[in-house]
């Protein structure tokens, strides 16, 4: 595990060569080329992320934070993939008296503001057993391979948690447009993405409630509820979709008219399909004590 928490960044793909090591086995070397191709893509997002996604999670980060199942006046809490630290600074809206983030992406972590951010993996974090009141992992937990390897990480340092992911079955007709209107100026799909595609990437709430009674967790509830989260136009959206961090390396991978170029093709593409309805996305809350 060790061997995996490396601070710089990695090649964007499952074959990482300078991560392969004779002692590792094929298993632990994807896992090692997912965590490092997953890092570099965030720390390519991170400069625009505000702007793009972040439009989306700050009010799904919100929505969480307020599903916690501790009082948050007092709390020490852990943002657990916090990225630019939305779900933090909403645990100190709500009165939580101090906030740790721990993101893989340095990059993200340098574009939060505030709290105490801490570069580590979900799955080996750096602090000693029960030091926080509550984990908040707001779209973090769907990033890892062994699922259950960051919810029993989870339980040792935190006395309660509150986690989401993207329902099973959500998605969005921006999502295949600017997928296909990006393809069509050579992007293609990080092997890290790949792997965790969307199927994979959601959790059916039995599952999960299932996985978190076993890391250890009580009081468990993991239900599905839809939230508006306010994007609507589709520069907006399309802006959602090219500011993902799957394709941040191929957008900074072009010079200013390409990027221009295929931000305008999104944006039509994006206006043929998804109508002119704000965003709602529909997620599952797992809580637990
Ligand atoms: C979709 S973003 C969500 C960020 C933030 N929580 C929010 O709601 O805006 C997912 C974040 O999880 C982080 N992440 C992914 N895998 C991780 C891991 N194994 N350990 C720690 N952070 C991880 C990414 O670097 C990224 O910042």
């Amino acid at each position: 595990m060790g061997k995996e928490r490396r601070t710089g960044s990695g090649p964007a793909d499952l074959a990482a060569p300078e991560i392969a090591g004779a002692e590792l086995s094929g298993a632990e070397l994807a896992a090692a080329g997912l965590t490092a191709g997953l890092r570099a893509g965030y720390d390519a997002a991170a400069d625009h992320w505000a702007e793009g996604p972040g439009l989306m999670y700050a009010p799904l980060a919100t929505a969480l934070v307020a599903a916690a199942p501790v009082p948050l006046a007092g709390a020490v809490v852990l943002d657990l993939g916090a990225g630019v630290g939305v779900a933090g600074r909403a645990a100190l809206a709500a009165g939580a008296r101090r906030v740790a983030g721990a993101d893989l992406s340095e990059g993200m972590l340098r574009r939060g503001r505030g709290g105490s951010p801490v570069v580590a993996d979900a799955i080996a974090l750096p602090f000693r057993d029960h030091s926080f009141d509550l984990v908040v992992a707001a779209f973090c937990l769907n990033h890892l391979s062994c699922l259950e390897a960051g919810l029993a990480e989870a339980r040792r340092v935190g006395a309660a948690i509150a986690a989401s992911m993207f329902a099973p079955g959500w998605t969005h007709p921006a999502k295949d447009a600017v997928d296909d209107a990006a393809r069509s100026f050579g992007y293609r799909p990080p092997a890290w993405h790949t792997v965790l595609a969307p199927g994979s990437r959601a959790s059916d709430p039995e599952v999960l409630a299932g996985q978190a009674a076993a890391a250890g967790f009580t009081g468990v509830r993991a239900q599905v509820t839809d939230v508006p989260a306010g994007l609507a136009s589709p520069a907006e959206l399309a802006a959602w979709r090219l500011g993902m961090a799957h394709f941040a390396p191929f957008m900074r991978s072009l010079d200013a008219p390409g990027r221009a170029a295929v931000r305008r093709a999104a944006e039509q593409a994006v206006a043929a399909v998804a109508g002119t309805s704000p965003l709602v996305v529909s997620i599952v809350v797992l809580t637990a004590g």
